[in-house]
């Protein structure tokens, strides 16, 4: 559905942002966008609803070429954008004000405006708070408040550019816990972050970006066969064990798989002590 061919962007003062950038990405996937401060996520992700157009290259989006004008209303109902600081998006004094904003912008009926108000707030989780005002939310739910803005324009992409940045590892869990139901039912995701350990579980295909360009592309897998750098700090421990002569696996990265391991591991070490001292 988004197909990136030799991009490249120049900023007015001369640095040089995308260099070389090619990127298909497929409906219903899940891409994790990750890469150093500077690397160029961001100038990448603004190029997938047309806030940037390419100095040189090609952005399309369902087949609409981004520097076509005419096509830019389409693109952005198709691609929903949030940032890291949502406070800057809020236009209503209430939570559904703000989330109505899109749609009636579109000019849909009430009824249909009043449905996807509820729907869009149910999925994230809000609708108890409709009346409440965007900026008295707490910091998760103010993520949540702007991705429920942009699922009441039922984009059938979202983009996410490191919006669990500041948030707490309790509400970063619930965020990512809406991104997971999202894609789960039928919606891309472009899911930027610097936080490898929480994208690994989710992700179909890693992207990861050095200085402009794009330095690797493979499964959550691939990632960890190819990659030194960064890894989860799980994945590290199992890489230590590893090499102290436990015989796990190094290539797990979540709690648990990493748990089962090393359980399996000491089971299987016991068992052969008492065998040996059994024979002795
Ligand atoms: N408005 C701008 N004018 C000039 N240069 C810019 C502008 N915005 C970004 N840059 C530069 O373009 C490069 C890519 O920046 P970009 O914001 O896309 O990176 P990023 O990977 O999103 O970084 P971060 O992790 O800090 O968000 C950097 O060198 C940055 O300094
Ligand atoms: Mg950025």
């Amino acid at each position: 559905m988004i197909q990136i061919k030799d991009l490249n962007y120049r900023y007015p003062d001369g640095t040089l942002a995308l260099d070389g950038v090619d990127l298909s990405i497929e409906k219903g996937e899940f891409v994790a966008l990750i890469g150093k401060n500077g690397c160029g996520k961001t100038t990448l992700v603004r190029h997938l609803n047309a806030l940037l157009a390419p100095t040189s290259g090609f952005v399309s989006v369902f087949g609409m070429d981004t520097t076509d004008t005419s096509n830019v209303w389409n693109i952005r109902q198709t691609v929903g954008m949030v940032f890291q600081n949502p406070q800057t998006q809020f236009v209503g004094t209430t939570l559904e004000e703000d989330v109505a904003f899109g749609p009636e912008n579109l000019a849909l009926p009430q009824n249909e405006i009043r449905e996807r108000v509820d729907r869009s707030l149910r999925e994230v989780d809000l609708l108890e708070y409709r009346t409440h005002a965007p900026k008295a939310l707490s910091g998760g739910q103010m993520q949540r408040a702007a991705i429920a803005g942009v699922l009441a324009m039922e984009p059938q992409c979202i983009v996410l550019d490191e919006v669990t940045s500041m948030l707490d590892p309790g509400s970063r869990r619930k965020v990512l816990d809406t991104i997971a139901q999202l894609h789960h039912s039928g919606k891309t995701i472009i899911y930027v972050t610097q936080r490898i350990e929480e994208i690994l579980p989710l992700a179909d295909k890693i992207v990861s970006m050095n200085n402009g360009k794009i330095e690797f592309i493979g499964t959550p897998q691939e990632y960890l066969a190819s990659v030194k750098s960064p890894i989860p700090a799980i994945t590290d421990l199992m890489r230590k064990l590893k090499a102290k002569g436990f015989d796990v696996k190094d290539d797990v990265f979540t709690v648990d798989d990493a748990l089962l391991e090393i359980t399996q591991a000491i089971q299987a070490r016991d068992k052969s002590k008492t065998e040996t001292s059994g024979n002795g």
